[in-house]
């Protein structure tokens, strides 16, 4: 948790505030703008019924110009490296993956949940599967980043994908570092700033409670526009100064610039990348908290009933396939609410990392002045004084207000409470991958949960076989064990493991998961990749290290007698791609790819016999 970092003086702080001055540019570019609707606007939009569900007409095109125009070559560079490990792949895995077939994958890459640790464990995977490393080339991985349609992250992941899409897809090292010689302004990218704390960025506290007052200054534009302000606002103008255009080490305090305010998700579309749809589609997820929820449908160690609606944010909409919503609104006009007046300005890219990462309500914070929050909350009540307002939520306007009023369970509200994407269990994003109507049939899940010793476990496999089990018109999951000790004894989580091969026995629509979890070191290595989900400051070095060691997690496979890597890994990994292509193709599995199939695909009970 993030508690015990708040070592503030309430004092100092309100005294600082008798200070307080003029709106701040941040103020002012984070405060939502109002305007009349376009002509003919409709702010909602019914996705349809299940198995019968559409998408949006821009993310459709979207994806149609990315599989046209920038996938066929994506793959072919990806074979090439796949080729240099192992020129001897069957004859269909060369097919497919250079165009000659008419089959071709699409392949979905969800990142997980857990703070840094999770978002420095995706951006190392991802380093290993980037064509732009040539370490990750010589590996037989590289180039799959690129062949990918969608990517979707929350909580910690939500900080490296937003971050990610918003900065116009740079490499990994660009990504965490900042560009070699940056431009410093209010609109381009520093970097994650890793080695400031989020919370307490400096060392000195008169510094800290100045930029406490700051943060909540920067609130009041839009707390003055009328629209409900939380602690979640406040979380995700930390968050900005890390994950959001804007700032750099040489401004971080500063407060003549903006600092992420006015870096809209929905202008990710306008990135040079976004607009060559060079980008893996990005989806971010947060869990809503309902008022109405039923807490006795609540797994225990989670916060939020597997039945409450997932909000996915994408650049173009905003809302959920689940079966009970099923509706969507434009992401740019987040924060209206009927077709008259428009609202903009609200989609802050920090502030949908900040809700996707909203855990303060597991510490039961609200109006309790005295906790570690305590001196902020005080700050923020005495500026802004809400009462009736629950202080440890996102708070966002509820644009499906009387929308499926049998069914949506927030029908009524006039907000919408969002948290931590991973509340319910599910922490690593799978939902949005499922959706039938996005046709991903391969994914690569990349698992950072803190389930042991901050190493993942399979709990959350689990959550989404339990969650996909309530939806089956909707979802469609391969078969997962279904306890954690069951991932444990036969090593899921230590090594890459495939399921879902054993189509047979499944509907054609199930999509084949590729699991890769930080589940431990790699062989001989002293662990750095599970430090605790409550570490909000990382050094480059240790950043450096984690990523050595993400690397060859990634692409060591599953190594057999005593060696370290397993050479025909890349090989196998291009099976797994390829395999629902291939079934489609009529063709059947053969060469290498049988033996890896037998290696890497969990095998259920068989398994446990085998090696009983
Ligand atoms: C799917 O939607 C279309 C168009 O609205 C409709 O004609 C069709 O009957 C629907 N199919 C199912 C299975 O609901
Ligand atoms: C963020 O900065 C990068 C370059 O530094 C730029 O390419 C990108 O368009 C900016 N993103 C937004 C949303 O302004
Ligand atoms: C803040 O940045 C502005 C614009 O670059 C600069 O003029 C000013 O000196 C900076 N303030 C401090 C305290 O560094
Ligand atoms: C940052 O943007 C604000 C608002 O547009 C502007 O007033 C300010 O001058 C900019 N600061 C710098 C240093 O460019
Ligand atoms: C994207 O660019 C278009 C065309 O320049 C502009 O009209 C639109 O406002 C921009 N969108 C965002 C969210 O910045
Ligand atoms: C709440 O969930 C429990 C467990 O699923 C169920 O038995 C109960 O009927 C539910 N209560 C309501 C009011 O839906
Ligand atoms: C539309 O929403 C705005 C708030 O964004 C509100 O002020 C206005 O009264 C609403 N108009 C109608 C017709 O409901
Ligand atoms: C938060 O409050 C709920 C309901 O009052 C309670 O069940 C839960 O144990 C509390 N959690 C913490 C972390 O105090
Ligand atoms: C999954 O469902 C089983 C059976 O209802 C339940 O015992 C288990 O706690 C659930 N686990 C998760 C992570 O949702
Ligand atoms: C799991 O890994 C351990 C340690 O490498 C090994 O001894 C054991 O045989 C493996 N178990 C299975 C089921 O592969
Ligand atoms: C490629 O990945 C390796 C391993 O993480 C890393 O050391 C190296 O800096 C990366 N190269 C580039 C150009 O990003
Ligand atoms: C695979 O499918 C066969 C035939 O339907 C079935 O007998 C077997 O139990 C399945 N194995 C797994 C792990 O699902």
């Amino acid at each position: 948790m993030l508690r015990n970092r708040f070592a503030i003086l309430l004092a100092l702080l309100l005294w600082l505030n008798t200070f307080a001055m003029a709106q701040t540019v941040a103020s002012q570019a984070y405060t939502p703008i109002a305007g009349r609707c376009p002509a003919g606007f409709n702010l909602v939009r019914m996705a349809g019924a299940p198995g019968n569900q559409t998408l949006s007409s821009s993310e459709a095109s979207y994806i149609q110009n990315r599989k046209a125009n920038v996938l066929p070559q994506a793959w072919k560079t990806y074979l090439s490296n796949v080729l240099s490990t192992n020129p001897f792949l069957p004859d269909y895995v060369s097919g497919i993956l250079s165009g000659a077939s008419s089959e071709i994958p699409t392949l979905g890459i969800a990142t997980s949940g857990g703070g840094y640790r999770a978002a420095i464990f995706g951006a190392g995977v991802l380093n290993a599967l980037d064509a732009r490393n040539s370490s990750s080339d010589a590996a037989g991985t590289g180039g799959l980043l690129q062949a990918a349609t969608y990517l979707s992250g929350l909580s910690g992941s939500s900080w490296f994908i937003t971050s990610l899409a918003q900065a116009n897809f740079p490499t990994m090292q660009e990504l965490m570092f900042g560009p070699a010689s940056p431009t410093v302004s209010n609109s381009s990218w520093g970097g994650w700033n890793a080695d400031y704390d989020i919370i307490t960025p400096s060392t000195n506290s008169v510094t800290d409670t100045q930029y406490y007052t700051n943060l909540a200054d920067e609130l009041l534009g839009k707390y003055d526009a009328g629209y409900v302000v939380t602690f979640a606002d406040y979380w995700g103008r930390m968050l900005a100064r890390h994950f959001a255009n804007g700032t750099f080490s040489s401004n971080i305090f500063n407060e003549s610039y903006t600092h992420g305010a006015g870096i809209l998700w929905s202008a990710v579309a306008n990135t040079t990348s976004f607009a060559s749809y060079l980008i893996p589609f990005p989806i971010v997820t947060a869990d809503l908290q309902a008022p109405g929820q039923n807490s006795s449908e609540i797994i225990a160690e989670d916060y939020i009933p597997l039945t409450n609606p997932i909000i996915e944010f994408n650049v173009f909409e905003t809302g959920s396939f689940d079966p009970q919503l099923s509706a969507f609104v434009p992401t740019k006009y987040l924060g209206t609410t009927n077709n008259s007046i428009c609202v903009t300005n609200y989609d802050q890219s920090a502030f949908i990392a900040g809700s996707s990462s909203e855990l303060f309500n597991e510490a039961n914070f609200t109006n309790t002045l005295n906790s570690e929050f305590g001196s902020i909350l005080a700050l923020m009540a005495d500026l802004m004084p809400e009462p009736q307002v629950e202080y440890d939520v996102a708070s966002w306007p509820n644009p499906f207000y009387g929308v499926a009023p049998d069914t949506f369970i927030d029908s009524t509200q006039t907000n919408l409470n969002m948290v931590d994407g991973g509340e319910d269990g599910e922490v690593i994003p799978l939902q949005p991958l499922l959706v039938k109507a996005r046709g991903v049939d391969v994914i690569f899940a990349i698992d950072a949960t803190d389930d042991i010793n901050d190493f993942a476990d399979g709990s959350s496999l689990i959550a989404t076989q339990n969650r996909t089990s309530l939806y089956p018109s909707a979802y469609s999951f391969p078969p997962v064990p279904t306890s954690m000790e069951e991932y444990t004894a036969q090593n899921l989580t230590t090594r890459p493991t495939f399921f879902g091969c054993n189509t047979t026995s499944l509907n054609t629509s199930t999509p084949l998961l590729i699991y890769l979890a930080n589940g431990g070191p790699p062989y001989g290595e002293v662990p750095v990749t599970n430090t605790s989900t409550s570490q909000t400051s990382y050094l480059s070095s240790e950043i450096q290290a984690m990523l050595s060691q993400t690397f060859v997690i990634t692409t060591q496979g599953y190594p057999e007698n005593g060696a370290t890597k397993d050479p025909y890994w890349p090989s196998c990994l291009a099976c797994a791609v390829v395999d629902r292509a291939r079934e489609r193709a009529g063709v059947a599995r053969s060469g290498i790819c049988s033996t890896c199939m037998d290696r890497y695909c969990w095998n259920g009970d068989a398994l446990t016999t085998a090696a009983s």
